[in-house]
């Protein structure tokens, strides 16, 4: 049963004072807070089981590693991934999509001429990977576009999709609108015109959305585990296996490789084939320990109750003169906005004296900005934690900054 003020005894951090004042925070897209149970996960292994894994034959070792792979197990069911085989731990969402962009291009299977196809929304971390992989290869990035409530032209897409796609990589949930990306059905156009990957910058959608990888039937799914109430530093990387089995290794190192001589190297079975070096094992505990968390809530309950402060945020700020709130009525997680004549940092800078964390700036999405003809805006981001009140005390605070900057 959800309980307002049980979820937030869950969370310490949210009894701080900030410039005296209760601490309203509204940055979660950025980085969710972490509840005493993620907490607890990283101290008692740091006390009770720290020790490298995969390697060594003592007690210690063995705790470690039955409680990575346990936490590899926890992923792959929150995910619905067919297999353990086919969940990566890498160091975040950028990590994740770094991994498969450069795989891509030492698959060979890239050239010039090819297409890779992302969207107007896309933070830099979705972005630069791929015009990094276009100039290694000679393929051509090319861009969906969107209409002026932040939402893809679907008719576009499919204009854009054609024989030498090779690539759709887009995100799910826009960090810096909120904007609900139908994946499935633009997965399935995709899979339709012949597009042989398809990769979904997941990093907002953890929180929010109970994702199934199998029914989405996109090849690559990248997640953060800060986003999701877990440590920063810990990501995962879902990959099909018939597809990641078919693609060549990215890092060099120890764990990644069978059998390893001065003539040349073979390379280990998924997962590890892609997990060289020693991994963040505390980070994979405590992400298991996030996401037994939101699964004792419940991921729709989580996004219902979001929901609700989202809309009321919304509601809230549309009364205040001269406000343009970006992304469609329907968003989740993020609330972009403007007040004309007063620049986002003003105001970000007037609410954190109130207590109110908010970001202001591109949200690492200089494009879409340029798209809207703006510098940045203030984005509030919610979490299952926010409350009504907290709402309200933002409203209040923006007018009361408007009062101040005008
Ligand atoms: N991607 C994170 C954000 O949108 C950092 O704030």
């Amino acid at each position: 049963m959800f309980s307002e003020d049980e979820i937030r005894h869950h969370f310490p951090i949210l009894d701080r004072k900030i410039n005296g004042q209760p601490l309203v925070y509204l940055d979660n897209a950025a980085t969710t807070q972490k509840p005493m149970e993620v907490l607890f996960a990283s101290k008692h292994y740091y006390e009770a089981m720290n020790s490298n894994i995969h390697r060594g034959t003592h007690y210690l070792a063995r705790l470690a590693t039955e409680g990575f792979e346990k936490a590899r197990k926890t992923v792959a069911d929150h995910l619905n991934a067919a297999s353990t085989d086919e969940i990566i731990f890498t160091s975040g969402t950028t990590d994740g999509i770094n991994l498969v962009a450069d795989v891509l291009a030492l698959s060979g299977t890239i050239g010039a001429g090819d297409e890779i196809l992302i969207s107007t929304l896309e933070h830099h971390s979705n972005i630069v990977p791929w015009q990094m992989l276009c100039q290694r290869t000679g393929a051509e990035l090319k861009v969906i576009p969107c209409d002026d409530d932040g939402v893809l032209d679907q008719e576009g897409f499919r204009a854009l999709l054609n024989g030498r796609t090779k690539v759709l990589a887009i995100g799910w949930i826009s960090n810096a609108f909120g904007t609900v990306h139908p994946v499935a059905e633009m997965t399935a156009a995709a899979k339709a015109a012949g597009v042989p990957y398809v990769l979904l910058d997941a990093a907002q959608a953890t929180p929010h959305v109970k994702m199934d990888v199998q029914a989405v039937g996109a090849d690559f799914v990248a997640l953060s585990g800060h986003k999701v109430y877990a440590n920063t530093g810990i990501g995962v990387l879902w990959g099909r296996a018939d597809v990641l089995n078919a693609l060549p290794p990215w890092r060099g190192g120890g764990e990644m490789i069978k059998e390893v001589t001065f003539a040349g190297t073979t390379y280990n079975d998924l997962p590890f084939k892609y997990e060289a070096g020693t991994p963040n094992i505390e980070g994979a505990i405590a992400l298991e320990a996030a996401l037994d968390f939101v699964n004792q809530i419940g991921v729709g309950e989580i996004a219902a109750h979001e929901h609700d402060l989202i809309q009321a945020a919304a509601a809230g700020l549309a009364e205040i003169p001269d406000v343009r709130l970006y992304g469609p009525a329907d968003r989740a997680g993020a609330l972009s906005f403007n007040i004309a004549g007063i620049h986002h940092y003003d105001l970000g800078t007037l609410l954190d004296q109130m207590g109110v964390a908010v970001r202001t700036g591109h949200h690492c999405c200089q494009p879409l900005m340029a798209r809207f003809g703006i510098s940045g805006t203030t984005r509030a981001s919610f979490a299952v934690y926010n409350t009504l009140a907290d709402v309200e005390i933002f409203v209040a605070s923006v007018r009361k900054a408007v009062g101040m900057l005008r």
